[in-house]
């Protein structure tokens, strides 16, 4: 028997590979008053700032990968230098086999980027409007451009949301037509930047469960940032934790959020001035009043210890996980085991 034939062959094809990518960014510095501004005029000092330092990645083909990290990780400067808008400073990179700061028109047709921060649309037009004119601007022919728009008012359900100006629709409605014109050319990679960044708790659902659809059913490679935990939670199974420029963490998203988010935190507020008569172990108290009282306690014991706070009868309580900082905190403290 031919042992060959049985053997299931998997190969994974890289869509993105960066080595030592590194940004630096020099900005001039002003010294104060008047004649510091004047003083700039011949001699300018200038202050670095190293924005992504080495970083090294892969990505294969369909994966999609939540970038997360703390405001000011490097994360949008990680995307703008992924999609060319910014060319990096050192290192290498490739995608889809360009370097993208070349921005050929090639490389422009196979991927798409939305910034949740700031929109491609015009917000004097209508959806409609933009979509006939990504149409031209990306040559596509009828069948596709008619088969595509038909599919994302369909998953999106904004039918009668098409011929309305931009700038009257919600920030959430406005996110789904963000991503029904990148996405209307059929990019192979998509690279989002903070999406659900303003929007409420159900919108960000909504988002992200389109998200996790059109990974699924298109087969697109996607790349999503965010300082929220619950959007990568939710959707990547692989994510990539970036702190001050530099990857800590880049494995199973499950492993990251059993091993390093520990704890939960619980905020109750009272109506009574409340003081409690026991030791509320294993929790530690982070925040202490009459009226309100803040603790954080390991996963495991937050039933318990809630079930305790019960009996102060909380006017209001609020459960949250630990945040991206805090969890950050704990792959340094827990050293080398982090990154695989
Ligand atoms: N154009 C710029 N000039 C100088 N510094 C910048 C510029 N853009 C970003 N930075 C700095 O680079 C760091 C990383 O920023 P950014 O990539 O926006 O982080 P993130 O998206 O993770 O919040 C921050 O310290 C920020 O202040
Ligand atoms: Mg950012």
């Amino acid at each position: 028997m031919n042992m060959e034939l049985e053997m299931e062959v998997i190969t994974v094809t890289n869509v993105i590979k960066a080595d030592d990518l590194s940004k630096v960014y020099r900005r001039v510095k002003r010294k104060e008053g008047i004649w510091g501004s004047i003083q700039g005029l011949w001699k300018r000092s200038y202050e670095e700032k190293t924005a992504v330092n080495k970083v090294s990645l892969q990505i294969g083909k369909g994966e999609l990968v939540g970038l997360i990290g703390p405001n000011g990780a490097g994360k949008t400067t990680l995307i703008k230098m992924l999609t060319g808008i910014i060319a990096p400073t050192s290192g290498s990179i490739n995608v889809l086999g360009y370097y993208p700061n070349d921005l050929k028109n090639g490389f422009k047709q196979r991927y798409a980027v939305v910034m949740g921060q700031k929109s491609q649309l015009f917000f004097e037009l209508t959806t409609n409007d933009m979509l006939r004119l990504f149409k031209e601007i990306y040559g596509m022919s009828d069948s596709d451009y008619e088969r595509n728009r038909a599919y994302f008012t369909e998953l999106f359900q904004v039918k009668d949301l098409l011929d309305v100006q931009v700038r009257t629709l919600s920030l959430g409605e406005r996110m789904k037509m963000e991503l029904m014109t990148a996405l209307l050319h059929n990019p192979e990679i998509l690279f989002l930047d903070e999406p659900t960044i303003g929007l409420d708790a159900i919108a960000s659902k909504q988002i992200r469960g389109f998200l996790k659809d059109i990974n699924k059913d298109r087969g697109t490679t996607i790349i999503l940032t965010s300082h929220y935990m619950e959007d990568i939670k939710a959707i990547c199974q692989r994510s990539v934790v970036i702190n001050h420029g530099s990857i800590v963490y880049d494995g199973q998203t499950q492993e990251l959020f059993t091993r390093y988010q520990r704890n939960k935190k619980i905020s109750l507020a009272f109506e009574q001035p409340t003081v409690f008569k026991e030791r509320m172990e294993p929790g530690v108290m982070l925040e202490e009043t009459p009226y309100r009282k803040v603790i954080s306690v390991p996963k495991e014991n937050a039933n318990e210890l809630l079930y305790r706070l019960m009996t102060y009868m909380p006017k209001d309580i609020m459960i949250e996980e630990d945040d991206i900082g805090t969890v950050v905190e704990r792959i340094y403290k827990d050293g080398d085991a982090a990154y695989e």
